[in-house]
């Protein structure tokens, strides 16, 4: 089972969105599968143009020589596709996006009907991928994932992929903290390594294993003063730094 990873973090494997996404792959590896991870951050990845230059003058492939050259291949043989991304004004970072509208040559131009639904047939040679998503973000509430989430399930169907899951922990900041004071937060981690693990010898996860990757890890109101307590000081250093 091959599985291909898009970390859409500017921070990439140092980042919070990879403190999910590192246990989520683990746990992958351990139930045998082959892992790829691409970071956008390191990718050159242009704008698609939409010029359907990959459907007509092309077809299957994109014009544009950049990184994409290296990614498409290696989806056409994944099985499962994991999406990773902090939470950036309620979507994915503009860099995996771009990623995601230059999967286009992995369609056929042909518009038909699944499920009752004008869609684009996929291309021959993709697999049935199962899509998943890991995310993070500032704010406290869970819901603050809605629009991604809803988003992404989508991009499974548009894609004609089966949405498994995704992996959501929010008020991220606070489990990078917690980890590294070690507080009691691990169970958060070791839930993220057994949904990889679930995924790759189940091809789902249970419901009760992301509830646990997304529990609350600390009040909220305690979050928001800690937080504005840690924007105050930054703000601070930053003045003095530019006075001095
Ligand atoms: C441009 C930008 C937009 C953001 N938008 C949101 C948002 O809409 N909601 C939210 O809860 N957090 C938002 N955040 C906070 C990030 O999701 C959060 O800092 C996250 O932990 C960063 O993960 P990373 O370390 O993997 O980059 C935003 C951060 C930036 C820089």
């Amino acid at each position: 089972m091959k599985v291909v990873a898009l970390n859409g973090s500017p921070h990439g494997d140092a980042g919070h969105t990879a403190l999910i996404l590192a246990p989520f792959l683990e746990g992958m590896k351990a139930a045998g599968a082959e892992v790829k991870v691409f970071e956008t951050r390191a990718m050159t990845v242009l704008p698609c143009r939409g010029e359907y230059n990959c459907w007509f003058r092309t077809p299957g492939r994109c014009f544009q020589q950049d990184d994409m050259q290296t990614l498409l291949p290696e989806l056409l043989t994944a099985h499962v596709l994991v999406l990773a991304t902090p939470l950036y004004v309620d979507g994915m970072t503009g860099p995996l996006k771009m990623v995601v509208d230059r999967m286009i040559p992995l369609g056929e131009p042909k518009i038909v009907y699944r499920e009752d639904h004008c869609r684009h047939p996929g291309h021959s040679d993709v697999r049935d991928w199962k899509l998943a998503l890991v995310s993070n973000c500032g704010f406290w509430e869970l819901d603050n994932f809605d629009a991604l989430v809803g988003h992404v399930r989508a991009i499974a169907k548009n894609l004609d992929a089966t949405f498994a899951g995704a992996l959501l922990r929010p008020h991220g900041p606070a489990f990078k903290a917690m980890l590294d004071a070690r507080a009691p937060v691990q169970n958060v981690r070791d839930a993220a390594r057994d949904a990889g693990r679930q995924l790759i010898e189940n091809g789902s996860i249970a419901p009760e294993t992301l509830s646990i990757v997304s529990r609350p890890l600390l009040p909220r109101d305690q979050y928001v003063a800690i937080a504005n307590q840690h924007i105050a000081q930054r703000v601070q250093q930053a003045t003095q730094t530019s006075t001095d």
